[in-house]
């Protein structure tokens, strides 16, 4: 019997994904003439891509057809598929690996929770697809992050109970989903930011060892 769950974001906590996400939604706000800047980047994090281009569009004063609507989708994916194709092992955040190797070691249980749709390939790219048990992504949830569906699959998947799950995330509607799934919520980056996390870190080369001791057996 496996102690403990933990359910890992992708973007923005194993890889910085949040740069291409950036330039790709950049490109398509300046074709359409407006612009866009990394501050109001900061609203996209854990957000679906859908969801971004709504926001998007909103931001520039655009409406647009259904059609319209999804062909912008598609460009901007393509776009950013551009970016991913190029990530190797490089990408990793610092420590992240040497996590996964330490939690593998002691037979914890490791899920992936994001909103992507692009997660399977990129953990491919850069090499971790191996460390994860259970993968849950934009393509196997219905509802979004502050929404806890994404981390209650993973906890399924992995028979383990929520309140056993420890959840990792840089956005405030990951944080918020993982409380509301009754599980340790764990901020990785600006702690203002995600004050509501029952932990924070900067990154992962500010967290201890003992830490993650700690976590495994309370
Ligand atoms: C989240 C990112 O992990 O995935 C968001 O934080 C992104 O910025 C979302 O929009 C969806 O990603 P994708 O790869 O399916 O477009
Ligand atoms: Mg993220």
């Amino acid at each position: 019997m496996k102690d403990k769950a933990f359910i890992f974001d992708l973007d923005g906590v194993i890889v910085d994904t949040a740069k291409y996400h950036y330039l790709a939604w950049k490109k398509l706000a300046n074709e359409l003439g407006f612009e866009f800047t990394e501050e109001q980047n900061e609203m996209f994090k854990g957000v679906s891509r859908k969801r971004c281009l709504e926001i998007l569009l909103d931001l520039g004063n655009i409406e647009a057809s259904q059609e319209q609507f999804d062909r912008w989708m598609v460009e901007k994916n393509e776009d950013y598929l551009t970016y991913i194709e190029k990530m190797d092992e490089s990408e990793i955040l610092p420590k992240v690996k040497k996590v996964l190797k330490y939690l593998k070691k002691k037979d914890q249980s490791i899920a992936l929770g994001s909103a992507s749709k692009n997660a399977q390939p990129i953990l491919e790219k850069v090499g971790l697809l191996p460390y994860f048990e259970s993968i849950v992504d934009g393509n196997s949830v219905t509802k979004a992050k502050p929404d806890p569906e994404v981390f209650l699959i993973a906890a399924k998947d992995l028979k383990m109970k929520p309140e056993d799950c420890i959840v990792f995330e840089d956005s405030v509607a990951g944080i918020q989903a993982a409380n509301i799934a009754n599980m340790v919520s764990i901020g990785i980056g600006d702690e203002k930011v995600l004050h509501e996390a029952d932990y924070n870190f900067k990154d992962f080369t500010e967290m201890k060892k003992k830490f993650i001791k700690k976590l495994i057996k309370e």
